[in-house]
């Protein structure tokens, strides 16, 4: 083990292989970061401010959107800055940083997408008891469990990673520090290490979803056995859009984590992860507000106010 030289720093290889692509690519990566970042905020202050949007799915909403601005801030600037420059270099500490925010926020976002799917749960199946058990403090208890689980997961799994040697090559295969192509990195034999990840991964993501599954379940039954084809498209109306976005986060991610390994190639994995890292956050605030009417509303509510205030 002494004379293993070991890896101080690593070369982001991002999009090398496309050297002409490099600044139509950093054009759109500018602009979708803009405006997920401007939507996103857009929905954090209107549900701040609104006196309609005061219930627990728009709590939960807001801690939604804010949690994308954070996980978009991880990716994109490191992408725009490594598209900008000829070669792209992060050092051990960096890379490591880099994987336990991409964790963090990532593994929330999982544990808030399911509270948010039993928040519906709550409301659509058990109406009679929702206000009483959906209270100001169960919400906020549940949003601090999921970023718990965040933290947890992304501070013992960053541990695990960056404690397994690195000694070259130092190449990541890859926009940012991610699991799969540092886990190529990792020197000797790694089967049992990628096994413990790719465990750990497999529960992360499967305990929230089969919590998704099961709510949805009730929800349908409960939404198809409704008299009235009003109240059923009222109770449908107020989970569509976290079906919709539930689904393109998880039909991503466990297309990228949940495949056998024989199937992966890092360089369709790499184009792939643009879609969770990128895409997805900027949809979740158009879906929300061009399906819901009410955040619409509050919207229109809000900007009209400004305008008005700016005028005099
Ligand atoms: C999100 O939830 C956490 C935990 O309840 C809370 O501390 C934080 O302020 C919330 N953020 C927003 C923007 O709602």
């Amino acid at each position: 083990m002494a004379n293993e030289t070991s890896v101080t720093e690593f070369i982001i290889l991002g999009f090398s292989k496309l050297p002409e692509m490099k600044f139509l690519l950093f054009v759109v990566f500018l602009c979708l970061y803009f405006f997920t970042i401007l939507g996103n905020i857009v929905i954090v202050v209107t549900i701040t401010f609104d006196t309609i949007l005061q219930t627990p799915m728009y709590f939960f909403l807001r801690n939604l959107s804010f949690l994308e601005l954070c996980f978009t801030s991880v990716t994109i600037p490191n992408m725009l800055v490594s598209l900008s420059l000829a070669e792209s270099r992060i050092s051990f500490i960096g890379c490591a940083t880099q994987l336990y925010f991409f964790l963090l926020f990532g593994v929330t976002e999982c544990f808030l997408l399911s509270v948010m799917s039993y928040d519906r749960y709550m409301a659509i199946c058990i109406p009679l008891r929702y206000t009483a058990t959906m209270d100001k403090r169960t919400c906020v208890r549940l949003s601090a469990a999921s970023w718990l689980a965040g933290f947890l997961v992304a501070a013992g799994h960053t541990t695990f990673i960056f404690n397994l040697p690195f000694c070259g090559p130092n190449i990541i295969n890859h926009f940012f520090c991610e699991i799969q192509p540092l886990m190529v990195l990792v020197c000797g034999n790694t089967y049992w290490n990628e096994v413990q990840v790719i465990a750990v991964a497999g529960v992360v993501l499967m305990l929230p979803f089969i919590l998704i599954l099961v709510s949805y379940f009730h929800i349908i039954t409960t939404i198809l056995k409704m008299r009235s084809a009003q109240s059923r498209h009222k109770a449908f109306s107020t989970c569509s859009s976290h079906l919709m976005v539930v689904t393109l986060f998880y039909g991503t991610a466990l297309f990228t984590y949940a495949r056998p390994k024989s199937s992966y190639s890092l360089d369709t994995d790499k184009w792939l992860s643009l879609f969770y890292s990128v895409i997805t956050p900027i949809l979740n605030p158009i879906i929300y507000s061009l399906r819901n009417k009410e955040v619409k509303g509050a919207i229109w509510k809000l900007g009209t106010k400004i305008f008005l205030m700016t005028k005099d």
